[in-house]
């Protein structure tokens, strides 16, 4: 009996003495593992008579079970304490700022697209939008394009091969094939909800969208954006063309004012056709929108042709109209300082942190553009 009390007493002693959970782990093993002093004795029990048996049975399975006990409720201390020691040691500092997270921002063409259509929207434009996969019919033929003239390669066309009815899809090269889709009402829906369908003068609509040309160098790259402007009423004339973009250069340029000029020039689907020039300066190295002596092109239009009137159904005695088209990403390199069109496609995420802008900028007139 008293080897059993000896040994129980040691036992306990070492474990309240175990000072981690490692040091526990070990008195545990020692005595309770495969070749531990307390299994060594509960196996024991098996070459007793049955007499003594009875009698030691008890007294080690209970040694047994207290020393488990003990275990456990020393483990339970342990742990807690060790709990303690980590909470103590590695205390949060609830003042310090949170890590700064990575965010999406705007792409500058993107929010100069928003820009131009908050301007045009206080101005009672519309927006109107096309597909990028035009056919040959919207993208030149109603626009005026002689047939097999090189005009239309003059656009550098990425054409598709042609489709089983023999007709060859394209990517449209410019907007305004929107202007077609707009004024040309057509029996037939479109192909999806988003596209124009036509309607009935009078008409103001803006176009943001893609355009594709094959051509690519520091002021070209084979996709880039435009920005389509149509207006069909009655007694339209240039000079509405010209106040309406005056006025539009001076808010998105944020000057007070603005002084343009027209420039003759040739598109097949307005007559007159001009490009048009704003005052800038240049002296600083830098260009200035509302100030100087210099000009600055920034797009081209006109009047919308008769035959193009024509080819929508509309009676050109009846109505006329204006239209024209900026190029989006030269108008955000111009406002924003790009150097280089074709790193606004490059997709580097320097790049887009640099230039981009954040979701609450969204632009609107009252609070400002930028
Ligand atoms: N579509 C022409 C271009 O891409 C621009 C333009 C639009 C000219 C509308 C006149 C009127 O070059």
């Amino acid at each position: 009996m008293s080897d059993l009390s000896a040994l129980e007493a040691e036992l306990s002693a070492a474990v309240s003495n175990a000072s981690d959970l490692a040091a526990l782990e070990s008195v545990r093993v020692a005595a309770l593992g495969k070749a531990g002093s307390v299994s060594a004795l509960l196996k024991s029990l098996g070459s007793l008579s049955p007499e003594e048996r009875r009698t030691r049975g008890p007294e080690i399975n209970g040694l047994r079970d207290r020393l488990q006990g003990a275990i456990a409720a020393r483990r339970e201390r342990l742990e807690a304490q060790a709990l303690d020691a980590k909470l103590a040691a590695e205390q949060v500092d609830l003042t310090l700022p949170p890590p700064p997270r990575r965010r999406g921002s705007v792409h500058p063409t993107m929010q100069v697209m928003d820009e131009m259509i908050a301007i045009f929207a206080e101005l009672g434009f519309e927006v109107a939008e096309g597909p990028d996969i035009e056919d040959d019919f919207h993208n030149f033929t109603a626009l005026n394009f002689p047939p097999k003239h090189p005009a239309r390669e003059m656009h550098d066309t990425f054409f598709f091969p042609p489709g089983s009815d023999g007709e060859r899809k394209l990517l449209r090269t410019h907007t305004s094939p929107v202007q077609i889709r707009t004024m040309r009402r057509s029996n037939q829906p479109p192909a999806a909800p988003w596209i124009a369908n036509g309607q009935e003068p009078p008409i103001r609509v803006v176009v943001p969208g893609r355009v594709y040309r094959s051509d690519s160098d520091a002021t070209h790259t084979p996709m880039f954006h435009q920005m389509e402007g149509l207006v069909i009423d009655r007694n339209i004339h240039m000079g509405h063309l010209k106040w309406t973009l005056e006025t539009f250069s001076a808010r998105f340029f944020e000057v007070p004012s603005v002084v343009s000029r027209f420039r003759p020039h040739h598109f097949p689907f307005t007559e007159p056709s001009a490009e048009l020039d704003i005052q800038c300066d240049r002296s600083g190295g830098e260009v200035r929108i509302g100030q100087g002596s210099d000009w600055l092109e920034v797009l081209g239009g006109g009047m919308v042709h008769p035959k193009v009137l024509l080819n929508c159904g509309l009676d050109p005695n009846e109505w006329q109209g204006f239209a024209f088209g900026f190029g989006v990403d030269r108008l955000a390199m111009l406002k924003y300082g790009m150097p280089d069109l074709r790193d606004m496609f490059a997709s580097d995420v320097r790049w887009l942190q640099h230039y981009g802008f954040t979701a609450f900028q969204a632009p609107n007139p009252a609070s400002g553009l930028s």
